[in-house]
């Protein structure tokens, strides 16, 4: 299946993730994308080796419409390919390139696009992972990496950080928004457009990355605002059965040629077994976003009304007419089901919660089909110091709550009950 229609008429990605790149006839008619299980491809002949390791290995340009050729499954793969290319398509990006793991992902695209000297600001806070390669890993290969506070006027405050750091040392924004675990949004036009701003002049450009996992790409598509890369965990929606470990990095075409080098030497990539799986979850994708978000929205609300519950940080409540509410309406296209809430009693509370719920699962990770429900303080964000988290409103009484695809009045009685223990 190609991206258009014979009119020309481009297909929307629910459809593309169903057949875009993939022809049946070059696999026995099968019509599902078989699992490519193989470590290495036979060449037909010495001149293709050849012809396929110029391009692999970026001595020349391909010719019009001249294929990349399949090799040895480090460097590409059947699998990964047809999956990346329905990726890139939903988020509207040149090129995509599928790794063993979300933070596979982040840390081979920053490795590939950073050098000593150069300085990352991030909107904060950022996934747990992320902040232990910004703080302890980055700093050994002379990379600095300067955090600042996300939510409304983060752009403004990574522009006042660029002029101290010497704004030519400022090679990447890089921004996580809805944020891990504070959920707070942050705007990817203003960010994209002060990349821009810093880059003016300059021969190495300013890149704008943004960390979609928590609503993209069918809430979200960071490209739209101006991002040049756009990174997840497929872990997490994109795998979405709790099944698999994956990571996805997608954006502009040089770019994307720097990361897919350094995925071959690093030996980054998902194995053809995973990208198989997320060949099948891609195709659900949309609907379960979208009933997730829909099952969310209730007990959003449910938990707002509930006397133990305080600040219940979710994109679908926020306050009509604030900022972080325009920032929503003009980036999100849904609120997704990521609910942050404080429970009345600190952390015994919390535990006592997190130890009472029976249909949701006491698990860290987030969008698979059950609801998950963890602790950001003394889980996922266990390496950020406490007092930063509480800057970010996160608190000892803090649960994340990842909704799933359980029958609601399941999920909603579940929730009752184990918030009266409290
Ligand atoms: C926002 C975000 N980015 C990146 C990661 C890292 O992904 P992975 O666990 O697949 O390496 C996570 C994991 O929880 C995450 O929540």
């Amino acid at each position: 299946m190609k991206r258009h229609s014979r009119v020309g008429k481009e297909f929307n990605p629910e459809t593309l993730a169903l057949g875009l790149g993939y022809e049946p006839a070059l696999s026995q008619g099968s019509l599902k994308p078989p699992a490519f299980l193989t470590s290495t491809f036979q060449f037909e002949c010495a001149a293709d080796g050849r012809s396929f390791f110029e391009l692999a290995y970026g001595l020349r340009k391909p010719e019009a419409g001249e294929d990349p050729g399949l090799i040895y499954s480090r460097i590409n793969n059947p699998n990964l390919q047809i999956f990346e290319d329905r990726i890139a398509a939903w988020d509207r990006t040149e090129k995509a390139s599928t790794f063993a793991s979300g933070m596979a992902a982040i840390s081979t695209s920053l490795l590939a696009l950073l050098q000593p000297g150069d300085v990352v600001i991030s909107s904060a806070p950022i996934y747990g992972g992320t902040h232990f390669l910004f703080e302890n890993i980055l700093p050994r290969f002379g990379i600095r990496a300067i955090q600042v506070l996300g939510g409304d006027g983060c752009a403004e405050r990574m522009r006042a950080v660029a002029h101290g750091a010497g704004p030519d040392a400022v090679r990447m924004l890089y921004v996580e928004t809805p944020a891990n675990p504070s959920n707070s949004l942050v705007d990817i036009a203003a960010v994209s457009a002060l990349a821009r701003e810093l880059s003016a002049g300059r021969e190495r450009q300013v890149i704008t990355a943004v960390d979609n996992t928590f609503l993209g790409p069918v809430f979200q598509r960071p490209a739209d605002f101006g991002a040049d890369l756009v990174l997840y965990s497929a872990t997490k929606f994109i795998g979405g059965h709790s099944d698999l470990i994956a990571g996805v990095v997608s954006g502009r075409a040089d770019l994307m040629a720097d990361v897919g080098v350094h995925r071959t030497i690093l030996g980054t990539m998902a194995n053809p077994h995973t990208g198989w799986l997320l060949l099948r979850s891609l195709e659900t994708l949309s609907v379960r976003m979208r009933r997730q978000a829909k099952s969310a929205m209730v007990l959003a609300r449910l938990l707002d009304e509930h006397p133990r519950v305080d600040d219940v940080r979710y994109p679908g409540m926020l306050v009509p007419g604030s900022k972080q509410h325009d920032i929503y309406s003009r980036q999100c296209t849904g609120p997704g089901s990521l609910i942050t809430f404080d429970v009345q009693g600190g952390e015994e509370a919390a535990f006592k919660v997190l130890d009472t719920l029976e249909v949701a699962r006491l698990a860290v990770s987030l969008g698979g089909t059950e609801t998950l429900v963890e602790h950001p303080m003394r889980m996922t964000h266990a390496d950020v110091p406490p007092e930063l988290l509480n800057s970010f409103g996160i608190r000892g009484g803090t649960i994340r709550m990842s909704v799933g695809l359980e029958h609601l009045s399941d999920l909603r009685r579940d929730l009752r009950q184990a918030l009266a223990t409290i």
